[in-house]
């Protein structure tokens, strides 16, 4: 069974159809691409799964749930972080305590002031700190860990952007473009960060322009054109499809 399930969404925004019935199944423990020309609406199409901006129309199911227009915070509690297109984060702040922050909003807000210097609290505090070196040791930041987010390279940030969202012990990570800008040798370590992490159980949804690392990492990509589903398949099934070719010449092109 499906771990997500997308269907019929639909999103305008000032009459213009970003989404226009977008469909998507994500099967669990595997990387499924999502890809299409600039101005397709995958981002707008992360934006509605992640409650970030609400659908006008469709269904999100995770999980056996429905959590169709939930907001952000209710949807990465129940197990499901993204990451965003523009890194976010604190670049004054450290590595370390970029990690922190983010896993500390997973602390929920029913948890309240009166309880802030329990017991409780105190070994939640404990578990991020953990978990924050563990995250660090995966991604290689372990170095880096106590430098400015600001001064690493953009590949780095990169990383520190995916050790955000694994901060929130997720079940499925969506990642808007974690290689884009990012130099040959560091963009090959970041695909082999996300093989081990869907090794380890993680499953992914993942857009991304940068042809190789879709065909190198998705067991399986969806196309989206104009707000709707173009194709679907193998990356080589696509690559042989005329109708993607099409939806991709002029704007930008086709495995570059
Ligand atoms: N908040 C917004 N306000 C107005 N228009 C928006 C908004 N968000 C998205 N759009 C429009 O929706 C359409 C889809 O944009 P979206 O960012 O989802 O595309 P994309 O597939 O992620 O493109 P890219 O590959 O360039 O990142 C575009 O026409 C965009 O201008
Ligand atoms: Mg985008």
């Amino acid at each position: 069974m499906a771990l997500l399930e997308v269907s019929g969404l639909t999103r305008s925004f000032y009459g213009v159809h970003a989404l226009n019935g977008a469909d998507l199944k994500v099967e669990p423990r595997r990387i499924t691409g999502l890809i299409g020309p600039n101005g397709a609406g995958k981002t707008t199409l992360f934006n509605c799964i992640s409650g970030v901006v609400p659908p006008d129309s469709g269904t999100v199911r995770f999980d056996g749930r429905d959590i169709t227009g939930w907001r952000p915070d209710r949807v990465a509690a129940a197990g499901l972080v993204r990451t965003f297109q523009i890194a976010r984060g604190f670049p004054r702040l450290s590595v370390y305590e970029n990690l922190l922050l983010y896993g500390d909003r997973q602390l929920g807000e029913a948890v309240g002031a009166a309880l802030l210097r329990s017991a409780m609290v105190r070994q939640r505090e404990e578990e991020l700190i953990e978990r924050a070196h563990a995250v660090a040791r995966r991604l290689n930041l372990a170095r880096v860990l106590n430098d400015p987010a600001s001064s690493l390279s953009g590949g780095q940030k990169k990383l520190l952007e995916i050790g955000r969202v694994l901060m929130a012990s997720p079940k499925l990570i969506m990642l808007d473009e974690p290689v884009a800008g990012v130099n040959p040798s560091l963009t090959r370590e970041i695909a082999e960060h996300l093989r081990g992490l869907v090794a380890d159980g993680l499953t992914i949804l993942l857009i991304e322009h940068h042809m190789d690392t879709i065909a190198q990492l998705c067991h399986h990509v969806v196309v989206l054109a104009e707000g709707r589903n173009l194709a679907e398949g193998s990356f080589a099934e696509l690559a042989h499809n005329a109708a993607v070719q099409e939806a991709y010449m002029g704007r930008r092109r086709w495995a570059s």
